[in-house]
């Protein structure tokens, strides 16, 4: 089926594409949960160094639980928006309680934890859980709404409920879930550019893509001037 062939390819290009991150080396719940809290806020490049201090210094959940709020405010510095680890530390004390130490790797439960939202639960359990759910950010809202020349407009609260039904029908099996997930948004990075035009001769599903077939590309995502 169509939806079988733009699954592969984009599994097949990020396989042979995907840049080299160290969230990508070793994955663990934990692992992923950081690095997807550091990156909604700082591109990859400048996380990097982030992750691997933080990592380096509270190697576990267990550790984040019990760190005192001065560590944490160092080790956070420079990020911006400090309320975020706060919100990781209440989650890792939760955690503590509730699941012995460890994040669970579940969509539904991970939904019901301090700070974790639709789009980090989805990303956590797909990656680290290997479970067929979708993560939709705003990369992937952006290569989404190309694909399917989708006009809805990306600032509604409901556009972001719609994507993950549209992303939920392309997804592979459990196993690629989370190679899937990270296809797109590293899609959304690298090629289905959002600034000036997406580079579409290097994009692995360029074929399937409705706006590339309508030369509409940079009509997409649709956002309301607020
Ligand atoms: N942006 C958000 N999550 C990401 C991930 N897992 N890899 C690369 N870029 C990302």
């Amino acid at each position: 089926t169509v939806i079988q062939q733009l699954q592969q390819a984009l599994l097949a290009w990020y396989r042979a594409h995907h840049r080299d991150l160290p969230w990508r080396r070793e994955v663990s719940a934990y692992r992923t949960w950081v690095s997807e809290i550091m990156l909604q806020q700082t591109r990859v490049e400048a996380v990097i160094p982030y992750f691997e201090r933080f990592l380096h210094v509270l190697p576990t959940l267990a550790d984040l639980a019990v760190a005192d709020d001065a560590l944490l405010h160092k080790l956070w510095e420079g990020l911006g928006y400090y309320s975020r680890v706060r919100n990781m530390k209440k989650c890792a004390e939760v955690c503590v309680e509730r699941y012995g130490g460890r994040l669970p790797s579940s969509y539904e439960e991970l939904c019901r934890l301090p700070g974790i939202g639709p789009y980090t639960a989805g990303a956590i359990a797909s990656i680290a859980g290997q479970e067929r759910v979708a993560a939709v950010d705003g990369n992937v809202l952006r290569v989404f709404s190309r694909i399917l020349a989708n006009r809805e407009d990306i600032v509604k609260e409901v556009t972001k409920k719609h994507y993950r039904q549209y992303v939920s029908a392309f997804l592979p099996e459990a196993a690629d879930a989370g190679d899937f997930n990270q296809a797109i948004m590293e899609l959304g990075a690298m090629v289905c550019s959002p600034n000036g035009a997406p580079s579409c001769a290097q994009c692995p599903v360029a074929a399937w893509c409705r706006a590339h077939a309508q030369g509409t590309e940079q009509e997409f995502p649709v956002r309301s001037a607020k």
